[in-house]
């Protein structure tokens, strides 16, 4: 399940020597000098002003800084920018139509799914990768997707039933 593969561009790619990343950034490429040290959190955040993307715990725990890593759902505070070149991210913005909102963003307002809202980039994008990966998952399915995502506020099941409504919309 998408959950279950976060970290995986930390993990599981090799370090270039290079100090220049080459990255797909919400389908605009990106070709810049990069510290070996840069978190891919910060390169979001502070260098590419994409600021939809959260810092909560800077430690892996909440799921706020979740981005898509070639779809796969990924922790942005846990990795280093190096190992993802070459890569697609796509990040809260990415995820967001031009104009409007996607059906799963508005089954999140309807459903009343986000109070202060802070964790709510993490919890679209992951949803948005389980959704691509299974069109219509079961409830649990749905838990098991979204448990690396911690939120204050809302108790969960209000954010359960809205991507279970997107689901039954076709997201
Ligand atoms: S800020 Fe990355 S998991 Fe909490
Ligand atoms: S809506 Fe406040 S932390 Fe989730």
């Amino acid at each position: 399940m998408p959950s279950r593969a976060k970290g995986a561009a930390a993990n599981g790619a090799e370090a270039t020597s290079s100090s220049s990343l080459k990255i797909t950034v919400n389908g605009l490429p990106i070709d810049r000098p990069c510290p070996p040290e840069r978190i891919l959190l910060d390169l979001l955040r502070e260098d590419l002003d994409l600021t939809g993307t959260k810092r909560g715990c800077d430690l892996g725990t909440c799921g706020c800084c979740t981005v898509l890593v070639d779809g796969r759902p990924t922790l942005s505070c846990l990795t280093l920018a190096r190992l993802v070149d070459r890569r697609s991210i796509t990040t809260i913005e990415g995820v967001t139509p031009v104009h409007g909102l996607s059906t799963l963003q508005r089954a999140f307002v309807e459903h009343g799914a986000t109070q202060c809202g802070f964790c709510t980039p993490g919890f679209l994008v992951t949803a948005t990768a389980l959704l691509e990966e299974r069109p219509h998952p079961t409830r649990s399915e749905i838990i098991d997707a979204i448990s690396g995502n911690l939120c204050r506020c809302t108790g969960y099941t209000k954010i359960i039933e809205a991507i279970e409504a997107a689901a039954r919309e076709g997201r």
